[in-house]
C-alpha cells in the first residue's frame, strides 16, 4: 500500500503538560502498532502535526485525531503520496514550543495567512534534519 503524509494544524483546548504527556504515550503506542511515524510541534496556541505511513492506517489515525476533543479547529493542509518518510525513526517526535516558527499574534486564527501545506512541510523538513543531527531518541520528550 502507498505511503503518504498528512499535515494538519489545530488549537489545543487546554494545554497542560499532563495532557500532552498522556497524548504522546498513546500516540507512540498506536503509531508503533500502525506503522505510523511523524512529528508534533506543540505550543500552547497551536499544534502542527505531520503523520506519515500506509494510506489506510494514516486515514484511520487522522480520523481518530480529528474527533479528539483535546483540540479544536482541526485543519488539514496537505495530504500527499511520498516515497520516503521524513520521521522514520520516530513514532511521534515531540517538538516543544518552536518560538522561531510563527509569532503568536499571527496564529490567533490558525496558521498565518499565506502559509500553505508546502511551507509547513518545509518546517518539518528542517525539524527532521535538526532531530537527526541532535540524535533525538525515539521516545524522548
Ligand atoms: C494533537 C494530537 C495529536 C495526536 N496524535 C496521535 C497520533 O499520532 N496517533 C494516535 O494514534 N493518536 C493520536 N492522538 C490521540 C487520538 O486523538 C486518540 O485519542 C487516540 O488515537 C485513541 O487511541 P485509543 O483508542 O487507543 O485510546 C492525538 C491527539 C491529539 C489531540
Amino acid at each position: 500500500m502507498g505511503l503518504a503524509q498528512i499535515v494538519y494544524t489545530s488549537q489545543p483546548f487546554a494545554f497542560d503538560e499532563a495532557t500532552l504527556g498522556n497524548l504522546l504515550v498513546i500516540a507512540r503506542r498506536n503509531n508503533t502498532r500502525d506503522d505510523i511515524s511523524g512529528a508534533l510541534i506543540c505550543r500552547r496556541d497551536i499544534f502542527v502535526q505531520m503523520l506519515e505511513g500506509p494510506e489506510a492506517a494514516l486515514e484511520a489515525t487522522f480520523g481518530r485525531i480529528a474527533r479528539d476533543d483535546r483540540h479544536l479547529n482541526i485543519t488539514r493542509h496537505l495530504v500527499r503520496p511520498v516515497t520516503r518518510r521524513m520521521f522514520g525513526q520516530w513514532s511521534m517526535l515531540h517538538d516543544p514550543a518552536q518560538s522561531w516558527l510563527w509569532p503568536e499574534a499571527a496564529v490567533r486564527d490558525g496558521v498565518p495567512v499565506g502559509v500553505d501545506g508546502a511551507a509547513i512541510c518545509e518546517v518539518f523538513r528542517m525539524l527532521a534534519i535538526q532531530a537527526k543531527s541532535d540524535q533525538v531518541k525515539p521516545d524522548q520528550d
